[in-house]
């Protein structure tokens, strides 16, 4: 029998309303009916109002491409990550988000990625050495870990001066967020008043005071940094764009608020989700020796030749990544409120729907994938990737809102793999199951407990 790799059983038919509110509450992926993972589209009403689940590509290019502008960021992901990064670019909308965008995409050109890619290189060479550090068989929790080395690999690339913090106050900080603020009120699905007390708002409190605080502090070296002429000037940076931001036509710089969020913005969402995926990709690994292998004798080959192997050099790695994050996308659900009226197909979607495009169901369509449950990175070999429809697998979205940080979050993930598969080989717990929760980022209940073990073989 192949492993399966877990996930929670689809429900033979729709929660009742209380049940329902409890388990969002508590992990909407076990929600999920199966007729979910069938159907191309299903339209329904709820006390959350008129709900239209999209998993077939055609549409998901009309919600996401075709139509855009009739769809906006929805309200219940206003109100769960409001507090924090309400004004940054992942929530901003109209002007505000293009404008935005237009300052930050330079940043992420291809050009610009590749020039991440030595500092990537350091903060994997830094994880090795603390892994080198620890006793053989220890166990360490990787989802930690890695949420650690991707914040290091932010500090070193986009933020010039870094956090100024402890990195692990931060991951304390963002995960006691996500674990509160990033669960989904039943108050909020009923769309009731805010002033109304939610239980997690009020425990994310010092989270929120926190992240003020720090990026505050931020701001402010950044600034002393630029007065005194000893901040990096020969390359853009986050800071940089962000205090020197002026609109082409009026000069207007962005306002402190939206220089706060999306400070927030880019720590949230820039490591957190990667490493997510890189989390599931050695639970993924350990379960799979096959695959294990053949990804650590690429790791093996490419490291001899550089620090820093490009995506496009490594086709093993690649396709296990893309193969964990179809299984395990890090963003499990992407949402949307529709403006106006609109025709898909023979579905007529009322103004208001909250239209959901849940790269969890598309990718474990049964429908739009072969087995869909079971892990195979061969789905994403040259040959066999170029088939897979643009619209069936989207863990970085599609469309104008796709992710800005996709090019650097691959290649930050191939160069994380390379080095830690060239030095250890991480064995899953044999008694432990991890549990996929969604929490803002899908992530393993209670984090990812692994065994570690030196590479018997390394090669020179
Ligand atoms: C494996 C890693 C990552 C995954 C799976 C991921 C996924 C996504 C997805 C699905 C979206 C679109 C959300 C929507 O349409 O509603 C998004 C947007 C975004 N991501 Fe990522 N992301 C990753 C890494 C990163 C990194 C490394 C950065 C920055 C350094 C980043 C910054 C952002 C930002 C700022 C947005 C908002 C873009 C906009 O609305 O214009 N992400 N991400």
């Amino acid at each position: 029998m192949p492993h399966r790799p877990p996930a929670p059983k689809p429900l033979e038919r729709p929660l009742g309303t209380v049940p329902l509110l409890f388990a969002m509450r508590r992990n909407p992926l076990s929600t999920w009916t199966r007729a979910h993972y069938e159907e191309p589209i299903l339209q329904g009403t709820s006390i959350i109002g008129e709900v239209c689940v999209v998993s077939e590509p055609t549409a998901i290019r009309h919600v996401l491409v075709d139509n855009a502008a009739n769809y906006r960021k929805d309200d219940l992901q206003q109100r769960l990550l409001g507090p924090g990064l309400a004004g940054g670019l992942l929530l901003a909308e109209d002007d505000m988000w293009r404008r935005q965008r237009r300052l930050l995409a330079p940043l992420f050109t291809p050009r610009m990625v590749a020039g991440y890619k030595p500092a990537m290189a350091q903060s994997a060479q830094w994880l090795v050495a603390r892994w080198q550090r620890q006793r053989e068989g220890r166990v360490i929790d990787v989802a930690r870990e890695f949420s650690r080395v991707t914040l290091d690999v932010l500090e070193r690339t986009i933020f010039p001066e870094g956090l100024g913090r402890d990195p692990t106050e931060f991951i304390h900080a963002v995960t006691d967020y996500f674990e509160t603020a990033g669960r989904v009120d039943p108050l909020d699905l009923l769309r009731l008043p805010e002033w109304l007390p939610r239980f997690g708002r009020r425990k994310a409190a010092p989270a929120l005071a926190f992240f003020g605080e720090a990026v505050e502090a931020i701001i402010n070296t950044h600034r002393a940094a630029l007065a005194q002429g000893i901040t990096q000037t020969d390359r853009p940076d986050l800071l940089s764009a962000l205090l020197s931001a002026a609109d082409p036509e009026t000069g207007a710089g962005l306002s402190e608020d939206e220089i706060r969020a999306n400070i927030l913005t880019f720590i949230g969402a820039g490591h957190e989700t990667t490493a997510n995926a890189l989390t599931w990709t050695l639970y993924l690994l350990g379960t799979h020796p096959h695959w294990r292998k053949r990804a650590e004798q690429e790791a093996d080959e490419l490291l001899t030749q550089s620090e820093s192997p490009s995506p496009e050099e490594a086709p093993i790695l690649r396709a296990v990544l893309e193969e964990s994050m179809r299984l395990y996308p890090p963003a499990a659900t992407l949402t949307r409120d529709a403006i106006g009226a609109d025709r898909i197909g023979t579905f007529h979607i009322r103004a208001g729907t909250r239209m959901v495009v849940s790269p969890w169901l598309v990718q474990r369509h049964k429908k739009l994938w072969t087995d869909p449950d079971l892990f195979d990175p061969a789905r994403f070999m040259p040959g066999a990737r170029e088939k897979i429809d643009r619209f069936a697998y989207l863990p970085f979205g599609a469309g104008p809102r796709i992710c800005i940080g996709m090019g650097f979050a691959i290649q930050e993930a191939v160069i994380l793999l390379a080095h830690v598969l060239k030095h250890f080989q991480l064995a899953p717990l044999p008694d432990h199951i991890p549990e996929p929760v969604q929490r803002v980022t899908l992530r393993p209940q209670g984090g990812m407990p692994m065994i570690l073990q030196r590479r018997s073989t390394p090669s020179p």
